[in-house]
């Protein structure tokens, strides 16, 4: 059951798509029933303009929830402020990263979810001021308050997910590998990086461009001497079976004569500082106006820009820079560089010198400068930093819908670095600039939860580490861990050290690990479609699959990818295995190659797993199936069209009962990948096993 209550006058965030009239009944009415939990409430503070929820935990209660936010899968005993931030340093202690996701789940002595649409700030303090406390706090008076009833947390989500809206559904190609780089510099460059790629045999399906394909910086233009043939070129690079994929930066620049910004200018279609002028950022192509997002005529106008770019063949984006990002503002940076003057003529004391660092570090993405331009959302005049965490949402809307008009048959790849939930029907995500670090392949998985929760099916990190050099040992793990996520991509910072997949020594091992994505692509596409129309989750706690196991719940370093696999990253330097926790007994595969694997039954408890830096290991249920592609191998697969999802090979843990075979079965889902028909009954068909079958030889083991 779901129950709405309004506070204030909030506005519409669009986070939502369902009306049920009946099931929202005034919440405070309801206060009194034991329908809500009881320890519940809500408090207005007319004073501070702030709302406050707080719930007095149990001991055992557990907090799911967030999506895009640091610590662990259980997010109790830490403090997330829900506040889309360009931060590249996604330590421990950081409490914002670049998404704005305000749904949770307690699970407990009393099950329920809640979702806070406010798109300003909210501070959630689950346990950190105080341990049994979880307090949530608007800094605003106007919210949409959620929430659900139901008695598991998959009940709960399945809930949410109707409420919010069918998940976004990438073509298959976008589930294929992808590789990135910023500073791939021209055609040269990129074609060398498919000739990387394709002459060592190793499967790809997209190859990104980020911000050096354009002319200096600037959105919808091309680099003429860099990419002087670019509509060919894309031609070229899709007859050898793999798509560029350009990125489109928030900020547009100023510059004289520039369409964009000419038409932004002209139409007032540009945020507004306090003085109703074009407010001025800085950002990569220097000085830029952001266009006004959050206003549906500027929506179509900048989505329509789209084109420029798919009418030459592009069929895929990626939104970046967009929480805004700041480098800095005009504004401020002339009053830091007046401060910088008086600072000149006076001998500073030490407390003045780091007030002057300090002052010149803190120019960027500084909160204060969202307090000062304007957005006209259709007809109201609203402050940046009361509807922040919708800036990239529309953005990303924005293209979503234009797309959607464009190539209105054909599924068009797109995925932001900033989102607030309601994004998730029109794009994915990938989680920012993190590092090659391994504590990033653990803080990648315990993302992926929360994320699904909140709608954001088609995720994934940099594999290999955005920032900092990568060492081989680690961009292969990563490569083990990206290999199940919805976006596999490879991306990483100019400057840093290459690492593409033949940029190593072990060049063999980084091609038999995502061959091996395609290997389990059939079971992979298959629970992302399934989870997407059904409002279901792709990746699950263990806990949710186990839920009369106390151990179970304790396990964070372990997902299930739909109902059927189990997988178990290695995620340590040096380590040539690891400890599993097994909730039941599995069969355990290791595999070097789609061809080469190892077999065992594991028994239900803990176990220390040998996993080499070559192999991956994989988990299949009791009385389930996996299918996999026949072709995985073959020299002729070298991206998702070239990938045969007719001939299946089955991972198969079969149902033996007093050592009497019964069927298995899996229900397993596939279509064409690119048009969008997807309700298409045909698209579903079971899969089963029978002892006879077995014997024909159709699986591994
Ligand atoms: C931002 C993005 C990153 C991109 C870079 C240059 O840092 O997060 O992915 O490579 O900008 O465009």
């Amino acid at each position: 059951m779901i129950q709405k209550r309004i506070i204030g006058t909030p506005i519409n965030t669009e986070a939502v798509v369902k009306v049920i009239e009946d099931g929202y009944r005034a919440w405070d009415k309801l206060m009194v029933t034991d329908k809500l939990p009881q320890m519940l409430s809500v408090c207005i503070d007319e004073n501070k303009n702030q709302i406050v929820i707080s719930y007095d935990m149990d001991k055992d209660d557990i907090v799911y929830g967030l999506g895009e936010s640091m610590r662990g899968i259980n997010k109790r005993g830490y403090i997330y402020h829900s506040l889309c931030a360009d931060d590249p340093n996604h330590t421990e202690d950081k409490v914002s990263l670049y998404g704005a996701h305000n749904f949770l789940v307690v699970q407990g002595k009393e099950n329920f979810g809640l979702f806070v649409d406010c798109p300003g700030k909210v501070i959630f303090d689950i346990g950190y001021t105080s341990s049994s406390k979880l307090e949530i706090t608007c800094e605003s008076k106007d919210a949409n308050l959620y929430y659900l009833t139901g008695n598991t947390p998959m009940e709960i989500v399945k809930e949410f997910r109707e409420l919010i809206g069918r998940s976004y559904i990438p073509p298959k190609w976008g589930m294929g590998f992808g590789q990135c780089r910023w500073s791939y510099m021209d055609e040269n460059e990129v074609t060398a990086v498919a000739d990387g790629y394709q002459n060592n045999g190793i499967p790809v399906d997209s190859i990104y461009l980020d911000i050096d394909y354009m002319e200096a910086y600037k959105d919808f233009t091309l680099h003429k001497e860099r990419f002087p043939e670019f509509e060919d070129f894309v031609h070229k690079m899709k007859d050898r079976g793999i798509r560029l994929v350009p990125i489109i930066d928030a900020g547009v620049k100023i510059e004289k004569g520039y369409d964009v910004y000419e038409e932004g200018v002209s139409n007032d279609y540009f945020c507004k500082d306090e003085d109703g002028n074009d407010y001025v950022a800085g950002v990569w192509p220097g000085k830029v106006h952001f266009p006004d997002v959050l206003n549906s005529d500027v929506r179509k106008w900048f989505g329509q820009k789209y084109r420029f770019l798919t009418d030459k063949g592009i069929e895929g984006f990626w939104n970046d820079m967009n929480e805004p990002a700041i480098f800095y503002s005009e504004k401020h940076l002339k009053e830091v560089f007046e401060k910088i003057e008086e600072y000149k003529s006076k001998e500073l004391d030490i407390e003045e010198f780091f007030a002057f660092t300090g002052m010149v570090a803190g120019l960027s993405n500084r909160h204060k400068d969202y307090e000062t331009f304007y957005h006209n959302m259709d007809g109201q005049k609203i402050r940046h930093d009361l509807v922040h965490n919708l800036y990239g949402f529309n953005m990303t809307r924005a293209a979503g819908e234009a797309l959607d008009k464009i190539e209105p048959h054909k599924r068009m790849l797109l995925f932001s670095r900033a989102s607030y939930i309601g994004m998730h029907r029109y794009g994915g995500i990938w989680t920012g600039d993190n590092q090659s670090w391994w504590s990033h392949i653990l803080l990648s998985m315990k993302q992926m939860v929360g994320l699904n929760m909140c709608g954001f099916l088609f995720v994934g990190s940099d594999i290999g580490g955005f920032g900092s050099n990568v060492t081989e040992d680690l961009a292969l793990r990563f490569t083990q861990w990206g290999m199940f996520t919805p976006l596999m991509r490879n991306h990483s910072a100019a400057g840093t050290r290459r690492q593409e997949a033949y940029a190593f020594e072990r060049t063999e091992d980084f091609k038999n690990m995502i061959r091996l994505r395609y290997f389990f692509l059939p079971y992979l596409y298959s629970e992302y479609m399934k989870a997407a129309l059904r409002g279901d989750m792709y990746f699950r706690p263990l806990a949710w699959e186990f839920p009369d196991d106390k151990h179970a719940t304790q396990v964070e370093d372990q997902l299930m990818i739909g109902e059927n696999m189990m997988i178990a990253p290695v995620y340590t330097q040096n380590a040539t295995g690891r400890y599993v926790y097994l909730p039941e007994e599995m069969k355990m595969y290791r595999f070097r190659s789609p061809m080469d694997v190892d077999v065992d039954i594991l028994e239900k408890g803990h176990h220390y797993v040998e996993c080499a830096l070559n192999e991956v290991l994989v988990f299949v249920r009791q009385c389930s199936i996996i299918p996999c592609a026949g072709n995985a191998m073959s020299k002729e697969m070298k991206n998702t069209d070239t990938l045969d999802d007719k001939n299946l090979i089955l991972l198969v843990n079969p149902n033996i009962l007093n050592g009497e075979f019964k069927a298995v079965e899996y229900e397993m889902y596939s279509d064409d990948g690119f048009t969008k028909d997807y309700e298409n009954p045909k698209n579903l068909r079971k899969i089963t096993m029978r002892d006879g079958e077995i014997l024909r030889g159709k699986r591994i083991n």
